[in-house]
């Protein structure tokens, strides 16, 4: 950050005597600050230059390789054509809305009227309003951890703080670990922000698990606020809508089409919630987008009544990517992967491969010998990206900076298999040449 440092902000915008401004301190809260104040580039951003430096494959960001179908982008052509230019309703259009309604009625279970349906700019919008809207300053918002990194950001701006619960990692399988959770959730709590299916592990909460993180939430007379986006790429087992089980009007649903339709840049989004939530959380909306993407709103509409098989092909389809990426990974000798049961990503564990080293103890460079490996995802991430030709992103930056969980996973590289066909193939590839390079 240009002209102040760490600690003194004074002349950077938004600062007052001297303070850390309120974008700083989202950015902090991201993880983007570096230790002499600047604000960064976001890993994924960073993790791309390092894949392009060296022509390595880049499964950074969760982006996918396939296009968007044909179906989704005729009719959002058609819609611009017939004039679906100017402002989308501000809760968005009756036919998005009603069409949400309806499949969450026809795939969850979740009996949804369209009044209560806000259409928004992607999921992080409806997340980032919902956060402003129900998080009085000074309150907890319990998450899981790893998380997606707009959440700790969303929190700043609300001026609660976030309360990562760590999950457990135990060999190749991932759990809630109930005790922490419970530990955490207490009177200060106002949300405990739910992603299921999760990113980046794949976890998948079932009945039992969604009915007890319910009572932990009701308990504290908290808000359950679920994050959804990968609801429609389950691979093994079923999701599980929150809301459609506990039938309480605290539990707000936010989900969008990105993920589902291979449509990440299209921004539609939606909140499920009570009036008075809806009411709450739109007065922020209102003067963060007002509305946003009024052609493609009824095209997703058409998409989620129309096309439920593509949602099923897309899923199998993605399955099939990940298990050509963990066949191969699991070649690797040594290497610890949590095969995801959903969502986009793999999480690959190499502490096994380069041997124990002690988190911190310095010589975090690659030379400095294979253990310090595992001590620093970031330099295992850059080593690997040389020696095999695949970047990731390393997953303690999914972490609350310096957290237990964050050091656990020093060691820990996640790879996003919704890249292309040919992208995964030839990462696949990669690894196996470099599994055979430490067979022989
Ligand atoms: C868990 C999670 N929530 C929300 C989002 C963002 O969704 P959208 O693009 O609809 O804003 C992502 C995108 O990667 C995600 O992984």
């Amino acid at each position: 950050m240009t002209g102040s440092t760490a600690a003194d902000h004074t002349g950077a915008p938004g600062s007052r005597n001297g303070e850390q401004p309120l974008w700083h301190r989202m950015s902090d809260a991201a993880g983007l600050v570096s230790a002499t104040g600047e604000v960064e580039e976001t890993v994924f951003g960073r993790m791309t230059q390092l894949a392009l430096a060296h022509d390595a494959v880049n499964l950074g960001q969760g982006a996918p390789g396939d296009p968007a179908p044909e179906f989704l982008l005729a009719a959002a052509y058609d819609a611009m054509r017939a004039g679906a230019n100017q402002y989308a309703p501000p809760l968005g259009a009756p036919v998005l809305r009603e069409a949400v309604a309806q499949h969450r009625r026809r795939d969850w279970g979740h009996e949804v009227d369209p009044t209560e349906v806000l259409v928004t700019a992607g999921a992080t919008e409806a997340l980032t309003a919902a956060i402003v809207a129900l998080a009085p300053p000074g309150t907890d918002i319990v998450v899981l951890e790893p998380y997606y990194d707009s959440y700790a950001a969303a929190a700043a701006l609300a001026g609660a703080r976030l309360r990562p619960v760590g999950l457990a990692f135990d060999g190749g399988s991932v759990g809630v670990d109930f005790e922490a959770l419970a530990a955490a959730i207490t009177d200060r709590t106002s949300i405990v922000l739910l992603n299921t299916p999760h990113n980046p592990t794949g976890l998948v909460l079932d009945e039992q698990q969604i009915v007890r993180i319910g009572e932990l939430t009701a308990a504290a007379g908290a808000w359950l606020l679920t994050d959804e986006v990968y609801e429609h790429l389950v691979f093994d087992g079923t999701h599980v809508a929150p809301a459609a089980l506990l039938d309480d009007p605290r539990v707000v649903t936010v989900s969008s089409a990105g993920k589902a339709f291979n449509a990440t840049g299209w921004k539609i989004g939606w909140l499920i919630g009570s009036p008075a939530v809806l009411e709450a959380v739109r007065a922020v909306k209102q003067y963060l987008t007002f509305t946003n993407g009024a052609p493609l709103q009824p095209a997703v509409a058409a998409a989620l009544t129309d096309h439920p098989a593509f949602l099923e092909d897309n899923a199998r389809i993605l399955s099939g990517r990940r298990d050509l990426l963990v066949d191969a990974l699991r070649e690797v000798p040594g290497v610890t992967v949590i095969t995801p049961e959903s969502g986009y990503f793999v999480l690959v564990d190499f502490r096994g491969l380069y041997g124990e080293a002690r988190p911190g103890a310095g010589g975090t460079s690659p030379d400095s010998g294979a253990a310090a490996l595992t001590a620093d995802a970031f330099a295992l991430n850059e080593h690997l990206t040389r020696e095999v030709g695949v970047t990731g992103v390393p997953a303690p930056a999914l972490c609350a900076a310096g957290s237990p969980t964050a050091r656990a996973m020093s060691s820990v590289i996640r790879y996003s298999f919704c890249k292309g066909h040919d992208d995964v193939a030839e990462a696949a590839r990669r690894f196996r040449t470099f599994a055979g390079t430490l067979v022989d």
